[in-house]
């Protein structure tokens, strides 16, 4: 008899291996209702054209490709992405804006087999879509954050990008597609020389060259010196603002991001602005990364339809738990819908929706920019618990309205207050 074992870079998880990774599932998903995002199920088999439209090189040169029994081109899904914009372009191409959905399961890359790097391994991905405000963005790196720090993970640290802004220059100077797609994965493996061989304008190099050097410790001083150096390109210098307004959204909710890097790009081709990653100092690789992709429904025949996502590798966040020793727990709550009235609210708005989460409950921000009225039509057909109301006379008071959306009563609560009496 053959000695049968899994395909290469393929596992058997035990009974022990699958209860963790269970566990970890739990927890992804307790997130997604914190956070108020739907879970969708689709297939593990795609078509092959779906897959591949927008991805990388990297990623479509090492997909399980094959021909069904009627011939088709189909894949196994690298990743969650395509599939759920296939959604949003098809079945649920009039469901009410902002969209959140979730999926969790197995994708498959024939990646080299190593540490923490499988041919078949585990996503928990979240797409927000409709929403093309900073406040949106903001919301998937808080996730990621909300969701290592549930888990108990001791360490760990976000990479911060912004896509827009390279490609802002080269669009401006008319850099071919082709072009733009080797001089970001040039840069992005900081092969600079390469990079700018690949460029025939002297004034692009020396800005790009310019950025390369941006260095320092804090991140709101590295990206206004990104905004310098990219002053002559109206595009760039857009996306240098909407990245200082992203990170403050971010880092007023008590969330450090450690390292802006002018140079970064990932991988998928389809992001258009806000990129990050999420690393454990003992290891190399990424616990998870995401985006902002605004052209992606477009291109697969929707309405247009700003979105921003992110996927978490649970693989790699297993073993990160194991090397930092920490054995995760599963976590419980109620949902709670925050409302900023008026644009100067949001980040107060944001400082108290992240509080709240912190404490375990699950919470959802008004990201639309919506009216009181209609944002409270919105978290009644969510069926929340809660909404708080952050309004200007109410904080000049240091408290926020409390409506409570099962019994129709509303109150003024004390900031201080506001957690117990929710949980009264
Ligand atoms: P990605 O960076 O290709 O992004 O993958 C997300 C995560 O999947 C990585 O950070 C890593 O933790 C895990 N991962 C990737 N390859 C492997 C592997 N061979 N073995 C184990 N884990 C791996 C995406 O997939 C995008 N769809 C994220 C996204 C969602 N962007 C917008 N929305």
């Amino acid at each position: 008899m053959p000695d049968f074992k899994p395909v290469r870079g393929m596992r058997d998880l035990l009974i022990e291996e699958t209860k963790q990774l269970n566990l970890i599932i739990r927890n992804a998903r307790k997130v997604a209702k914190c956070y108020n995002y739907g879970e969708v199920t689709t297939p593990i088999v795609e078509s092959h054209e779906l897959v591949s439209a927008k991805s990388s090189d990297e990623i479509r040169n090492r997909m399980f490709t094959f021909q069904d029994l009627g011939d088709r081109a189909v894949a196994l899904r690298p990743e969650f992405t395509a599939s759920i914009a296939r959604l949003v372009t098809t079945v649920l191409k009039k469901a009410p804006r902002p969209m959140r959905l979730f999926s969790i399961g197995s994708v498959y890359r024939y990646d080299e087999p190593q540490r923490g790097r499988y041919r078949e391994f585990w996503q928990s991905n979240y797409e927000l879509m409709g929403s093309n405000k900073p406040e949106a963005d903001a919301e998937l790196i808080l996730l990621t954050n909300y969701f290592l720090k549930a888990l108990g993970l001791k360490k760990y640290f976000f990479k911060v990008g912004h896509i827009g802004i390279i490609k802002g220059i080269l669009d401006q100077e008319r850099v071919a597609e082709k072009t733009q797609k080797e001089v970001l994965h040039l840069m992005d493996k900081k092969e600079y020389d390469e990079a700018f061989s690949q460029l025939k304008n002297d004034n692009v190099k020396s800005v790009l060259q310019g950025l390369v050097e941006v260095k320092g410790d804090d991140i709101f001083e590295i990206t206004d010196e990104m905004r310098v150096q990219v002053k002559d390109y109206s595009k760039a210098r857009d996306a240098a603002d909407n990245l200082m307004e992203i990170l403050k959204f971010v880092a007023s909710s008590g969330c450090s991001i450690d390292s802006i890097q002018p140079t970064f790009s990932r991988g998928l081709e389809y992001y258009t602005g806000l990129i990050f990653e999420v690393q454990v100092p003992e290891l190399e690789i990424s616990l998870g990364g995401g985006g902002r992709y605004d052209r992606l429904i477009e291109l697969f025949g929707g309405i247009s339809t700003p979105a921003v996502g992110v996927a978490h590798g649970l693989d790699r966040i297993n073993l990160a738990l194991q090397i930092q020793g920490v054995e995760a727990k599963d976590q419980k709550a109620k949902k709670i819908f925050v409302i900023p009235i008026g644009e100067d609210l949001r980040i107060k708005a944001l400082n108290i929706v992240e509080e709240l989460r912190n404490s375990g409950l699950f919470v959802e921000f008004e990201v639309m920019g919506r009216k009181m009225g209609k944002a409270l039509e919105y978290a009644n057909k969510c069926k929340m618990d809660y909404a708080v109301i952050v309004g200007k006379s109410e904080l000049k008071e240091g408290s926020v309205a409390l409506r409570n959306l099962v019994k129709h009563e509303q109150i003024n609560v004390k900031l201080e207050n506001l957690l117990k009496k929710i949980q009264e």
